[in-house]
């Protein structure tokens, strides 16, 4: 590649463009004359740069004195002179030129003509503005303007991609216009396209110049013809939030892409994470009384000049809990309790165990408390419809009621008949509430009365029990008798056993007798 400056061209050893063989071609270099004389001119063709200068020597073979002189335009100066031979300097050499070498011999004129060829890099050239942004698998036009430039013959307009060549072709008109087509990939993303004149002066024994334009850099992108997925909720309570997902898959360059999720014309504040060629948005949505209402959430996905929208309705409501009452929470058993259940304007209820069963605006009832209402609980429901959701609140209470102590026969069976040594249960429970305390004593001893599995029975737990549940309420006592057969004891065993508690009394009577003074 030539990289001669081309200025400076006074003197003939200086010039870029060298004459022998190099700047110049030496044509058909005498013109015979009738005469004989022989006019000649050297350089024959010259090409240089735009306002230089070349020196142009004109020589005759005539045989006399001629007259030589130089015919053009252009600013020429005579630079030396010998015997039939001048050289002149032609400068500010703005255009191509053919300037013309005469000599009068005696009667006879001959001419030579010079052709200047004058060279010039482009002024301006420009690569026309890409597409922001391109989509892959679409063809894109490369456009490559160029002004200026001259010898055209020798202009090339090239065409690339980083260092690919895409296109060459000749520089025609003016200004010239050089194009090509490439279709696009997710390779061209961020590849810089560039325009490149070269003018080859090689041939003519001058450098190969080159221009390039400014790069424009290309942006190709990939959107899918689908819709993001959206995941929200169809309905939400003022005073929560909710996750919103809007996400997306097939995307290129994915870290381009840009979410716009909104709520109506509230823009929600969004979270973007992106994954290779996918990303996913994040937002809560707040139910608040002032959007309160019918709203069209949208999630837009943009990408390059494109863009793919989804969209979903999502109902904000209000909707307080009833409020459920009851007279008294902690009654004495006998006591009048009302449980009241109301609902909040416009919304309607219904109490669990309430005699009648419609929903109303508002429920109550009066209810006698008695001990098994203790820990009863009461459940007030309001129901309430949402965008074709039933939704329901409900209250609960518990009703404590005061009763006992108890001590029942089912409770505390009163007579125990155990073989001894077999193994028994024994269960006696007091109850009340406040719950009761149970003692069971042996009325001879004070002995604890055995409870739970016996096993086995032994004798010395026969008795008769005192048995006393005790609480804040009050005491209730309930005796228990507690007989334990011996081992031997047979059928017959059991009438000996009598006969002698019957002779023990006998003798106990005797002695009292006997005790008694008469
Ligand atoms: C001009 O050309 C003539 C004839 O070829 C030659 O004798 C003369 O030296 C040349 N002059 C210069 C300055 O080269
Ligand atoms: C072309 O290149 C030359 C030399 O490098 C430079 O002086 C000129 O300004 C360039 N022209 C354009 C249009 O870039
Ligand atoms: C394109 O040019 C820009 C800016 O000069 C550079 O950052 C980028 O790496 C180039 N792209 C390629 C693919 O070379
Ligand atoms: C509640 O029930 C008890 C037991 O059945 C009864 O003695 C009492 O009179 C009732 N009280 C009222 C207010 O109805
Ligand atoms: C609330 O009450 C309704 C109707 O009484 C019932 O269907 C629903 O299961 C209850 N919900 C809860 C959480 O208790
Ligand atoms: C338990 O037995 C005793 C005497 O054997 C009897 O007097 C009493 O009535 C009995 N009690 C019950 C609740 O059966």
């Amino acid at each position: 590649v030539g990289t001669q400056t081309p200025n400076d061209l006074d003197g003939w050893p200086r010039a870029p463009f060298t004459l022998k063989g190099l700047g110049c071609k030496m044509g058909p270099p005498f013109i015979r004359t009738t005469s004989q004389a022989l006019l000649s001119v050297f350089p024959t063709e010259a090409t240089l740069p735009r306002g230089g200068s070349v020196l142009v020597n004109c020589s005759s073979t005539c045989e006399e004195e001629a007259f030589l002189g130089l015919e053009t335009p252009l600013t020429k100066e005579e630079r030396d002179r010998g015997h039939n031979w001048k050289v002149f300097k032609l400068s500010d050499v703005e255009e191509d030129s053919k300037p013309m070498c005469f000599s009068n011999c005696g009667p006879n004129q001959t001419l030579a003509s010079i052709s200047i060829t004058v060279y010039r890099l482009p002024e301006h050239m420009e690569l026309f503005p890409l597409p922001p942004w391109q989509p892959v698998g679409e063809n894109l036009t490369l456009k490559c303007q160029v002004k200026g430039g001259a010898p055209r013959a020798q202009l090339t307009l090239v065409l690339l991609r980083g260092e690919e060549e895409l296109s060459r072709q000749p520089a025609v008109g003016e200004p010239a216009e050089g194009n090509a087509t490439v279709l696009a990939g997710r390779g061209d993303y961020g590849a810089n396209f560039t325009c490149r004149a070269e003018l080859d002066l090689r041939p003519q024994g001058l450098g190969f110049f080159q221009n390039t334009s400014a790069p424009r850099q290309l942006r190709t992108f990939v959107l899918p013809m689908t819709s993001p997925q959206l995941e929200t909720p169809r309905i939400l309570e003022v005073g929560t939030s909710e996750k919103v997902v809007c996400s997306m898959g097939g995307l290129f360059p994915a870290s381009e892409a840009r979410v716009h999720l909104a709520l109506g014309d509230h823009r929600l504040n969004t979270t973007v994470t992106y994954n290779k060629d996918s990303l996913s948005a994040t937002a809560w949505v707040e139910g608040t009384a002032e959007n309160e209402g019918d709203h069209l959430l949208v999630c837009a996905i943009m990408l390059g000049n494109q863009s793919q929208e989804s969209w979903r309705n999502l109902t904000v409501y209000s909707f307080p809990a009833p409020n459920l009452t009851l007279s008294e929470q902690e009654v004495s058993e006998g006591t009048q309790v009302e449980v009241a259940c109301e609902a909040s304007v416009g919304l309607r209820v219904r109490l669990s165990d309430a005699p009648a069963e419609p929903w109303a605006p508002s429920v109550q009832f009066l209810l006698n408390a008695t001990a098994e209402d203790n820990g009863r609980h009461f459940s007030c429901s309001a129901a309430l419809e949402v965008a074709g959701h039933l939704l329901y609140k409900n209250q609960t209470k518990e009703l404590r009621v005061l009763y006992g102590p108890r001590l029942d026969e089912s409770d505390c069976l009163g007579n125990w008949t155990w073989p001894e040594e077999t193994n028994q249960k024994l269960s006696c429970q007091a109850w009340g509430n406040p719950v009761p305390q149970l003692t069971c004593l042996r009325e001879t001893d004070g002995a604890l009365l055995p409870t739970g599995d016996l096993r086995p029975v032994k004798k010395q737990y026969e008795g008769t029990y005192i048995c006393k549940a005790e609480s804040p309420r009050g005491a209730v006592t309930r005796k228990v008798f507690l007989t334990v057969l011996s081992e031997c004891a047979s059928v017959r065993g059991w009438a000996q056993v009598g006969t002698e508690i019957l002779a023990q009394e006998a003798a106990a009577m005797k002695l009292n007798t006997q005790a008694t003074p008469p």
